[in-house]
């Protein structure tokens, strides 16, 4: 692999960004193609791209494995020794593995699997923190062709065991717990609790990270490093077709029920790849650390399948960015020269509230690029990254794309794009993005619409797991042909592209996305519920907050502990991530004649905004009834 970017100058972003149609767009398919060299291939596919959307088949005929990938291809160059992983547990404890350690983890947790009956194309549920293990799992479920799930370490007993049922799983890949500061997470509870619900699950693996006591079940539950013990360091790569699935990952959509995006192989692994080595400009001594979930579609792309595709050393961390001291993050940074830093504005903002000072006396000038993900990175926050950390010389890369893209789509260049602040730049070549009307007709430069992605890309997501009628509907059915993303944004006048959230019922809080009916359902489960709705709310530094407006039913009254016992049962049943910021009590919803509530208007009511286009309400007086009902204005 050469350093060479295969990126083209700024001139063709710029006038690719301000091409009218698709009919314009340059080749994409000669670029993907290029791309998809990068990997290695048993077999090379027939045929780039066949197909029409929404079902589309990149690298048709073409074989690969994803792990062999990420690992084996390195071990015949000096790579072997290069550290692949590096660990750092909250309590300060450190593990490194070079690509030589990873191949042989994986290849004996592959064989586990294999001892335990996993067969091709079966799924693997992940629940772990983040240590390496979770890595390893992974790539092990990749090695002999099964699909994983990987479970959001946070999430609660519930909305596990959901997923779970969702996918059937016969097996589940956990922790006995992790750190989170100082304490210790009961993980493995959690788990005991979720498989209550969960008829389908047989295996149960347990790595040990805190040494807690835990309950084994016996026949179900197994000790990682016992089932380690015999295994054999060597396990012969699945060939995989290039459709073949990879993994799953639930994600929440408008609709109560998590949607499993179903990712396949050579064309998710290309673009992951594609995309991690040229946007961060990566360089063979880098050291780069995506900060975050493993779990996040972030954690699968640029912590492990691009970063360990391009052999790149990646550093993971256990805990909370705020222990012992604020300055968790940096020393990480200083301790192992971090060079490429990835991480969400609500981290920023977090440290930007945290103030310099535990900045100040860490030496991060090993760093030379940043990046950002997951909301909007307004531009006094993206200054405050760009002067504070980057000491005003690393350039700042803002990266729009989803679960359902698979990888960065919209994003600067660095050292390419001239950044503003605030904006994601332009599409990433290959990727034809557009802002259209309700009618799906481009708008002018200026002007707001809805994000959309006129071609297909290889990541794209190919399914809705066992729901291709939600995958169609989705995604497919807004605009013809038009892949619809659920963001609103307009380009300005240079043809730059400024994201300005969702347009859907979808709340992204911390990065973490939630779907308003996903919430509703939690609260709903109290007796006194009548109706509820779920908005999310700006903060004043430019965060979302759970804000959710509750009708009870006749003969029950609001009172503080109502609210407490409501805020509860959304942390029991989803996590405690998600615990609401407010909860307002209401005679009546808004709604429309269609009897749909109408969120817009609850979100400028709790922003204290003049309330937006009222014609379509069914009953007016519910405005007086919201605004006297203790809601700030
Ligand atoms: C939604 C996707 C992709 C990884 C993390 C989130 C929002 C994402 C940006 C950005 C403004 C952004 C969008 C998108 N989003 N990146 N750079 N600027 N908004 O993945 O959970 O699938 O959420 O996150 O609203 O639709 P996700």
């Amino acid at each position: 692999m050469s350093d060479k970017k295969t990126f083209p100058p700024i001139e063709e972003f710029v006038q690719r960004a301000n091409y009218k149609s698709s009919t314009e767009n340059p080749d994409h398919l000669s670029f993907w193609e290029k791309e998809a060299q990068r990997l290695h291939w048993f077999k090379k596919w027939d045929k780039v791209l066949d197909g029409k959307v929404p079902f589309v088949r990149w690298f048709t005929g073409g074989k690969l494995n994803v792990s062999y990938n990420c690992i084996d291809r390195h071990l015949v160059s000096w790579k072997k020794n290069k550290a692949a992983l590096i660990f750092e547990g909250e309590p300060g404890d450190e593990r490194v593995m070079t690509y030589q350690d990873l191949y042989r983890e994986v290849c004996k947790f592959a064989n586990v699997l294999k001892d335990l009956n996993v067969k091709k194309g079966d799924i693997v549920t992940i629940y772990m923190p983040v240590i390496p293990e979770a890595i390893v799992a992974m790539l092990a479920c990749t090695r002999i062709g099964a699909v994983h799930s990987v479970v959001f370490g946070g999430f609660a007993p519930h909305a596990l065991a959901e997923r779970v049922n969702d996918s059937k799983s016969k097996i589940l890949v956990t922790a006995d717990g992790y750190w989170r500061r100082g304490q210790v997470i009961r993980t493995k509870d959690n788990v005991d609790k979720a498989l209550e619900d969960c008829p389908t699950v047989e295996n149960v693996i347990v790595a040990k990270r805190v040494s807690n006591q835990i309950k084994m079940t016996r026949g179900r539950d197994h000790w990682y490093s016992e089932l380690m013990d015999f295994q054999m360091g060597d396990c012969e790569p699945e060939q995989m077709d290039s459709e073949d699935t990879l993994f799953i990952k639930y994600t929440s959509g408008a609709t109560g029920k998590p949607k499993g995006i179903v990712h396949t192989t050579g064309g998710y692994l290309t673009c992951a790849s594609s995309t991690h080595y040229n946007v961060f400009d990566i360089k063979d001594e880098d050291v780069y650390w995506c900060a975050g979930d493993i779990e996040w579609i972030t954690g699968h792309s640029y912590t492990v399948y691009g970063p360990l595709s391009n052999g790149s050393t990646v550093v993971i961390y256990e805990g909370a960015p705020d222990f012992p001291e604020k300055d968790r993050v940096w020393s990480i940074i200083e301790k192992y020269r971090v060079n490429i830093f990835y991480t969400s504005p609500t981290a920023i903002r977090m440290f930007m509230k945290w103030g310099d000072r535990w900045i100040a006396n860490k030496d991060i000038n090993s760093l030379r690029l940043l990046g950002s993900v997951g909301e909007t990175l307004n531009p006094e926050v993206g200054e405050w990254y760009y002067k504070n950390v980057g000491k005003s010389r690393c350039p700042v890369v803002d990266t729009w794309w989803q679960t359902e893209t698979g990888c960065i789509m919209i994003s600067p260049l660095p050292g390419t794009t001239p950044v503003k602040f605030g904006s994601v730049g332009f599409p990433l070549p290959g990727i034809e993005a557009d802002i259209v009307d309700d009618e799906g007709n481009s708008v002018p430069n200026g002007r707001n619409g809805y994000l959309v992605i006129n071609d297909p890309w290889p990541a794209m997501a190919r399914n809705v797991y066992k729901d291709t009628q939600k995958y169609i509907d989705t995604y497919w059915s807004v605009f013809e042909n038009k892949f619809y993303t659920g963001d609103g944004a307009f380009k300005d006048e240079d043809g730059y592209f400024w994201i300005s959230g969702r347009v859907d019922d979808v709340i992204n809080v911390g990065g973490y996305r939630l779907g308003s009916a996903e919430l509703e359902s939690a609260v709903l489960t109290h007796p006194s519920v009548a109706e509820a709705a779920a908005i999310g709310m700006n903060d004043d530094v430019g965060g979302s907050a759970i804000c959710i407006f509750v009708t009870l039913i006749e003969g029950s009254n609001p009172h503080e502990d109502l609210e407490k016992r409501i805020s509860d049962l959304v942390v029991d049943e989803i996590g405690k991530f998600a615990r609401p910021e407010r909860i307002y009590f209401t005679k009546n919803l808004p709604k429309t004649r269609g009897g749909k509530i109408m969120r817009r208007l609850l979100r400028d009511v709790a922003e204290g905004r003049e309330l937006g286009d009222t014609t379509t309400l069914l009953d007016v007086t519910v405005i007086d009834d919201l605004t006297s009902s203790g809601v700030r204005m």
